[in-house]
């Protein structure tokens, strides 16, 4: 099939044909913005997953995840011929060039990633292949998971080549089509020259904009994902701790960030204060590279303490609530702004409003709570909940209202509406979106994170 033009902000890339014939297993939210970008720059992509109804509706246009922009680059390249949907897996497999694994690596109870998807994928590779093909990991796996990859396509194959690449992923969700389309670095991790070439084939569009590729072996690659999402992932727990800190000694944790931030060899962002990290990678990640450390004989010590810290964090601001409301929460009722990890997601894995909640309710709270996309999914994990259409809904006749998500709309609260709603005008901020000298003259008892007497103590 001739492919038709590539548009994406203001670029065009104009393919003779098909860049690759690439297959990505898995529609999970990296298969598919992975699926989508890849058809974007040019490349004739068909993506499978096991799930009929979700195939179904993607073919309807139907997103099953909210992402920005996700669903026009879908339609788009639905419509221009370079992206298709299918629960044939071994026919995908055979139409294939490259093939992208994107399948899940749920944590186990121990913290180490399960494989038992990507195996199956791998020896439904080894079946199916039809010729020569490029294997690629973008789920993050354990480091040897290429080389175990390898093995399984090696030893049950049927005679054709196989060779084994990782290309790890650094989507940031409400961000990911932005991320894909300009990432800082595209890392590729291959054992030959080939490989590596092919993979330059299918990334081409990212050349023009001088995108660097970090071209190394496939355990380097693997790593480098853990390696990346540890350090943020420290240096969030770094700048929580330093909140803590800054609580008890009349410091500022924000003005402290900016200061640290400025220094070019710290630079600014990762620096956000806030109620512990959540998502669907920096704690499965963080947790899995101890794991894989571990099982290397070693006790990876900043990453145990980072895990500890964020759990310990989390705990933290159930005690700043059940504080902010004269330390008695029983009978009270806590709303809720924000259930999401972060903005612009629906995503509830490891959200810090879990433990939160939770926490509150195990004391006696009744919660209200709002959040602009993740209220469906919260459903499946809290009991109790009383679910509000929008932010002064949620704060009518409550002891105190948490900011727990920072959301654009809760950074323009009117905030007269939200203090004559509420019982008492309590509010506590956990992602330091108000300023505190504004909330007090608008009559708060404010309380944010890190923010020296507004921290656990009144203004
Ligand atoms: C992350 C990585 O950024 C991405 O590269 C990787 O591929 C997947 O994991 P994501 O989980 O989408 O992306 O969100 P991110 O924006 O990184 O935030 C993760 C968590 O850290 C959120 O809970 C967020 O609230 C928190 N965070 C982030 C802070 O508390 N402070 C900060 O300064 C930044």
């Amino acid at each position: 099939m001739r492919a038709a033009p590539a548009v994406r902000g203001g670029h065009r890339f104009l393919p003779e044909e098909p860049r690759v014939d690439i297959a990505v297993i898995g529609t999970g939210y990296v298969g598919l913005v992975t699926g989508a970008g890849l058809a974007d720059f040019g490349n004739d992509v068909i993506c499978v997953d096991i799930d009929v109804n979700k195939i179904e509706a993607l073919r309807k246009g139907v997103i099953p995840i909210y992402e920005p922009g996700l669903d026009k680059i879908v339609s788009k390249n639905v419509a221009e011929g370079r992206l298709r949907f299918t629960t044939d897996l071994p026919d995908a497999i055979r139409s294939a060039r490259a093939i992208f694994i994107a399948v899940g690596t749920p944590p186990r109870p121990d913290g180490s990633a399960d494989l038992r998807f990507v195996e199956e994928v791998a020896r439904q590779i080894a079946k199916h292949m039809n010729g020569p093909k490029l294997v690629i990991t973008k789920s993050t796996v354990p480091i040897g998971t290429g080389r175990l990859i390898d093995e399984i396509l090696h030893a049950t194959g049927n005679g054709h080549k196989a060779a084994v690449v990782s290309n790890p992923e650094f989507l940031r969700e409400g961000s990911a089509i932005e991320d894909f389309m300009k990432p800082d670095r595209v890392v590729i991790g291959a054992s030959d020259p080939q490989s590596a070439e092919m993979m330059k084939e299918i990334y081409a569009p990212l050349h023009s904009l001088e995108i660097p590729f970090v071209v190394t072996n496939v355990e380097s690659a693997e790593l480098i994902k853990y390696a990346a999402n540890g350090f943020l992932a420290t240096k969030i727990t770094f700048i929580n701790e330093i909140a803590v800190i800054c609580e008890e000694v009349g410091a500022n944790v924000q003005d402290v960030a900016l200061g640290m931030g400025l220094d070019t060899r710290i630079g600014p962002k990762f620096l956000q204060a806030g109620p512990g990290f959540g998502g669907s990678c920096f704690p499965k990640d963080t947790s899995a590279m101890a794991d894989i450390s571990r099982r290397h004989g070693y006790e990876f010590q900043i990453m145990e303490a980072v895990l500890r810290v964020n759990d310990d964090i989390k705990q933290r601001m159930v005690v700043k609530i059940v504080d902010a409301l004269g330390g008695e929460v029983l009978g009270k009722t806590v709303a809720i702004l924000g259930l999401a990890f972060k903005p612009e997601t629906d995503d509830m894995r490891d959200s810090p409003t879990i433990p939160i909640i939770k926490g509150l309710q195990e004391k006696g709270a009744t919660i209200r709570a709002y959040d602009p996309q993740a209220v469906a999914n919260s459903k499946a994990i809290f009991d109790g909940v009383t679910y509000c259409e929008d932010p002064y809904e949620t704060a009518d006749g409550a002891d105190a209202l948490v900011i727990a998500t920072e959301w654009n709309a809760f950074r323009a609260l009117n905030l007269t509406r939200i203090k004559g709603a509420l019982r008492k005008p309590v509010v506590i901020d956990l992602r330091n979106v108000y300023e505190p000298n504004r909330m007090r003259s608008e009559g708060f008892e404010y309380y944010s994170v890190g923010r020296s007497a507004d921290g656990r103590k009144k203004v």
